[in-house]
């Protein structure tokens, strides 16, 4: 059990600040007819409360805390350092951000602080400082939001000479430093710290996606990372130093690429995140960031930002169906969530979000679909209680996700360009979730041992001391999948030499010897012992067995018959190793006989495509059962007639799409 919260935060981003003060007393009026019990403010309100370089102007602010304190509403209480005023901008240019095309931006947009300027972590740290001063003594001030959504990527001067600082750091001497990145390569070699630069257009960088040196843009992107991370820590610490105990967050954003939120979460007193899938986003997808997010401190998180209905920003803002914001929410709930928060709570009158959904809308009206559904919702949460708070969600399936490989992989130049890392990832998250059986996202240096099985797709970039740490875990016992794209690199994206897959060669009982890259159009098959056969793609590792005992062979072309899926004893565990993409049915015959190995068994026997999910705490069990097919599905046997916590009726008969039910046990 652990949770900073008393109850499940209900509410969302609030801008009372862009509204006249009569607007205020009817929000107050129709959030509580909704069952809101929480709001985020001052998100982004730097020019209001600062309107110079000397002057700050809490008045405004002091007015919404007081408004929502009197209400009784836990108050999320953001920075609104995530967007600079102009006038900082004016006067100090080298605040804002110089682009990978190497441009120096003027004022404009939000997420705009480049993370190395001394000027923006002045103010910035200053702002959070009197905030928490002024703020952070109020019981109502239930958590800190540092910024908003931190990403993107500076390429200034102040950022690249940061960056040689942080390389100093990390290889102490320009020798280890172009032995790491493989300068004699394109003769690159450095002789002077100051001659290394950005990896942008203007330097190594090859249109964005892709670079000359993955070991130079790698380290940038760490540097980034950090670079954030320290404005992250720099504000938190400011907070801290006269804020000793409210909880302290920042809204990440699921599997977004910039940031290495592994690293991030051990600064963040609780994990929080803005889920905006879009119309076609696959619900498997949806719980696997769900569970990356809480996998981040292996701990409950907060729903930060979600829409209430449509987006503006993709390019097909569809509605949410009805019900459908209801069973996503418990599905955020079922996979670990606090809290369920929305962006927004009154929708915009002008500027890029005005499309963007709200609990209340245009019209003003607490009669419309989307308003009546929040209210459901906000009973429910309120009729459930604490009951799932701080619940734990137990699992013993381990996949590995890790922003090193993330980047190296994807900064691959050959042998495929369709090779995306979180697709690999989810290819294999999704058997899980759609046979129930329930799955942590670990990073890679995590306990192994809590897992019956590891799952380690694409494990690129072996860095050290990982191999020694798999090959320990399946010694002793372990089941682990990895497959091709694995073993390749090190921590610098040099190649492991003596063949792939370098380090995990060993424990897998095979070598791959080459890998055949196919194009979309381009198809093999996987011939299984029992002469059943499925479809793969993408790459095809041409392999040697080392020990380890074929499970299929390719069906054609000039490595028709080698094997192509491998089983390994290795010590007193197994190790599988795909050498290519299955196809969704492949991967099916494959995990099949990985959970059987491994006993790893589902939640529920039954066979149903209803999700399932379970959280548990205090001795007792939360099933929470979606329809998330847009076709109607039988009940399974095993809930029927169990009491359903959210409609108080007998579980049973058929769940219309969308609907919910809640169990306890
Ligand atoms: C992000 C931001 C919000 C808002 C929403 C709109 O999550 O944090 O300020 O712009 O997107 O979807
Ligand atoms: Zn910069």
């Amino acid at each position: 059990m652990k949770t900073p919260f008393n109850r499940i935060l209900y509410g969302g981003d609030y801008n009372p600040n862009q509204w006249p003060r009569e607007i205020w007393e009817e929000d107050m009026r129709l959030f509580k007819k909704a069952g809101i019990n929480s709001a985020t403010v001052n998100v982004f309100s730097w020019a209001k409360i600062q309107p110079d370089e000397e002057t700050y102007d809490f008045s405004e602010l002091d007015d919404i805390v007081e408004m929502l304190s009197r209400e009784n509403y836990d108050i999320v209480l953001a920075t609104s350092t995530g967007a600079m005023p102009a006038w900082l901008v004016k006067r100090y240019p080298e605040v804002s951000r110089v682009d990978y095309e190497g441009r120096r931006h003027k004022f404009g947009q939000r997420h705009n602080a480049c993370p190395n300027s001394p000027v923006f972590q002045k103010y910035a740290r200053r702002l959070a400082q009197k905030l928490a001063r002024r703020y952070g003594n109020n019981p109502h001030v239930t958590c800190w939001h540092i910024s908003n959504e931190y990403g993107g990527e500076c390429y200034c001067e102040n950022c690249e000479k940061a960056f040689r600082v942080w390389l100093r750091k990390k290889y102490g001497t320009l020798k280890a430093l172009n032995r790491a990145w493989n300068t004699e390569f394109w003769g690159h070699t450095f002789y002077d710290w100051d001659e290394i630069v950005a990896p942008n257009a203007l330097g190594d960088g090859i249109g964005r996606e892709k670079t000359a040196f993955a070991g130079l843009s790698i380290d940038y992107r760490r540097f980034m990372s950090d670079s954030m991370l320290e404005n992250y820590k720099m504000e938190r610490d400011a907070i801290r130093s006269v804020d000793a105990k409210t909880t302290i967050t920042t809204n990440l954003m699921g599997t977004y690429k910039g940031l290495d939120y592994f690293k991030w979460a051990k600064e963040m007193d609780i994990v929080s995140w803005d889920n905006y899938p879009a119309y076609n986003t696959p619900w498997s997808l949806t719980a696997m960031c769900h569970d990356l997010m809480r996998g981040l401190k292996d701990q409950p998180f907060m729903l930060m930002e979600q829409t209430p209905s449509q987006q503006n920003w993709q390019p097909y803002n569809s509605l949410k169906r009805p019900g459908q914001m209801r069973a996503q929410s418990w599905q955020t709930v079922a996979h670990g969530a606090d809290t369920i928060q929305f962006f927004q709570l009154r929708r915009s009158v002008g500027a890029c979000e005005k499309f963007h959904g709200a609990v209340i809308s245009h019209s003003g009206s607490g009669e419309t679909r989307v308003f009546k559904e929040v209210s459901q919702l906000g009973a429910e949460l309120a009729a459930l209680g604490n009951k799932t708070l701080g619940a734990e969600n137990p699992a013993e399936v381990g996949i590995l996700f890790d922003w090193d490989n993330y980047w190296a992989l994807e900064y691959t130049s050959g042998p495929n360009v369709e090779l995306r890392y979180v697709d690999q990832i989810h290819q294999y998250y999704r058997y899980f979730y759609e046979h129930h059986i329930p799955v942590d996202m670990i990073p890679v240096d995590a306990d192994f041992s809590r897992y019956k099985a590891v799952v380690a797709p694409v494990l690129y970039m072996v860095k050290q001391g990982m191999a020694e740490a798999l090959e320990s875990y399946v010694q002793s016992g372990g089941t682990l999948i990895t497959g091709f794209m694995s073993g390749i690199v090190d921590q610098s994206d040099n190649v492991h030499l003596g063949g792939y897959p370098g380090p995990l060669r060993r424990m897998c009982g095979v070598w791959a010897e080459e890998i055949d890259a196919l194009a979309p159009e381009q198809h093999n098959t996987l011939k299984f012992a029992d002469g059943s056969e499925c479809g793969c793609s993408l790459l095809c590792d041409i392999l040697h067995l080392e020990g380890a005992e074929a499970l299929a062979c390719y069906g054609s072309d000039f490595y028709a018959d080698t094997p192509a899926v491998t089983r390994n004893r290795f010590g007193s565990g197994t190790v599988y190793y795909v050498g290519t993409q299955p196809d969704a049915q492949g991967l099916e015959r494959i995990l099949n006989s990985l959970t059987a190995d491994a006993g790893i068994a589902p939640i529920i026997e039954e066979n149903t495509r209803l999700e399932i999910t379970r959280r548990a705490a205090d001795g007792r069990s939360y099933w929470f059962i979606i329809n998330l097919t847009g076709e109607p599905q039988p009940v399974p046997e095993s809930f029927a007639g169990e009491s359903d916590l959210l409609s108080g009726s007998k579980a049973g008969g058929e769940m219309k799409p969308f609907d919910v039910l809640l169990i306890e046990r």
